[in-house]
């Protein structure tokens, strides 16, 4: 029986599609690559095509499927060209792939993610804003099929390789939404983003170029900038409620510049877990990939002596609103992480195109979700949490359209 595992990626052009790839190049006798998705990067997507030779290939933007159709012409065996949100889907629930790494950027993972839930295949989760979104919906489904989620996240991948460790069932390990035996508390560490050293006032002056430069990590735009405004932490805190299964109040950000603690657990005995290394997404990815087994690789290894040192501080609440909005729409729970979710894809993409300051981007999540109170739900199906997400979407550009923000 052969030992390789085939997969399916969503978003390969991406950061986390690309070093995926890169992952299925360096190990062909572990992985294939039986299908890709990807948005709208046709040069890219025709490159990964012609490597890896998967059976079927579909762009989120249908209108540029002729032009992809044209470039693969040559190829023999061709591979399945599929178009738009059916062809995304089809690809997360490829018959053939055993997992999908979910490397799409936003909401707009959310019904491809459902696809392979509903197929029965296990998940590579890169792509957090599903689960933060939609895990009151995205938890019961994994349940009924049976769907394993693994986590991608560097964070999460940290605690989930430490509680390896514990002596717990193994089913147990992979929980999702149920509290993990013997877990007393977690600590997410955050590099700080872009403007860790910059004083709170000083944020007045933050461009664009200025919070797209990552001081560890080599991310895509979006989550360049919520590590920026920590909202990114924010959303993995509700994503590790989700994952472990642990409240609120257990789950504790530090700031630790060096980026080479990736996450801490706290075991019933006080005893404090951590996994460490460089700042490099291909080794969550390539556990999320391998687990439960440990492949080995030539990849470089941590020198703790030219490190030198490993920093921690509390994060300053001034400075980084989106986290204690993320907090708070977490506790909430029901609808209230889509509205928060939405409304903070809306504002980074407002942000990112220049049509709001840095500042206005907590500005404008905090409205939304204070406008969703009246409407919110605490246990929404998939339809209500789509509609929340458009409602916040057009939200935030009606609040931008009346200048609530400076932009
Ligand atoms: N990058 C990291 O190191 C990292 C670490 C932890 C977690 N994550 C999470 O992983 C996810 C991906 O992040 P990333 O940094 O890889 O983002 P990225 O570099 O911006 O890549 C996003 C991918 O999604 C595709 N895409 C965009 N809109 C789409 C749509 N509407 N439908 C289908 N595909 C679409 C893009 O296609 P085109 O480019 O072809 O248009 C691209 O392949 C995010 O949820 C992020 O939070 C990333």
């Amino acid at each position: 029986m052969s030992t390789t595992k085939s997969v399916s990626v969503l978003g390969s052009t991406g950061s986390i599609g690309t070093q995926t790839l890169q992952i299925a190049a360096e190990l062909p006798e572990q992985f294939r690559v039986v299908a890709l998705s990807a948005g709208r990067n046709l040069d890219l997507l025709e490159q990964q095509v012609r490597q890896h030779r998967p059976q079927a290939v579909a762009l989120a933007a249908a209108e540029l499927l002729p032009n992809l159709r044209q470039r693969l012409n040559d190829l023999r065996p061709r591979p399945e060209l599929l178009a738009g949100a059916e062809g995304v889907a089809a690809v997360a629930a490829w018959p053939t792939a055993q997992l999908v790494v979910t490397g799409i950027v936003g909401c707009a993972g959310l019904l491809p993610t459902m696809a392979a839930i509903e197929a029965g295949k296990d998940l590579a989760l890169a792509n957090k804003e599903t689960l933060i979104a939609a895990g009151p919906v995205v938890l019961p489904a994994l349940q009924r099929s049976g769907s394993r989620l693994l986590p991608a996240d560097s964070e999460h991948s940290a605690i989930f390789q430490c509680l390896q460790g514990t002596p717990q069932p193994r089913k147990a390990q992979l929980s999702t939404g149920v509290p993990t035996p013997g877990l007393r508390r977690i600590l997410l560490t955050a590099s700080g983003g872009a403007f860790r050293s910059w004083e709170a006032d000083a944020l007045q002056k933050v461009t664009v170029a200025d919070a797209v430069k990552h001081p560890n990590w080599s991310m895509g735009r979006k989550i360049t900038v919520d590590s920026a405004t920590l909202m990114n932490k924010g959303l993995e805190v509700i994503e590790a409620h989700y994952l472990f299964g642990m409240g609120f109040d257990d789950i504790e950000i530090v700031i630790h510049p060096q980026s080479i603690i990736h996450s801490l657990v706290e075991l019933a005995d006080s005893s404090v877990l951590a996994q460490l290394g460089w700042p490099d997404m291909r080794l969550p990815l390539l556990y999320a990939l391998s687990w439960p087994k440990r492949l080995p690789t030539p990849w470089r290894r941590l020198d703790l002596a030219a490190i030198g040192r490993l920093d921690f501080q509390a994060p300053d609440a001034r400075k980084y609103p989106c986290m204690d909005l993320a907090y708070a729409a977490g506790r909430q729970g029901g609808t209230m992480p889509a509205v928060l979710n939405a409304a903070n894809e809306q504002a980074v993409a407002l942000f990112l195109e220049e049509r709001i300051h840095f500042l206005d981007i907590p500005r404008l999540i905090e409205r939304t979700c204070d406008q969703h109170r009246r409407d919110w739900h605490g246990a929404p199906d998939l339809d209500l949490v789509l509609k929340v997400d458009g409602w916040a979407r057009q939200k935030v550009g009606e609040l931008q359209a009346q200048a609530v923000v400076t932009g």
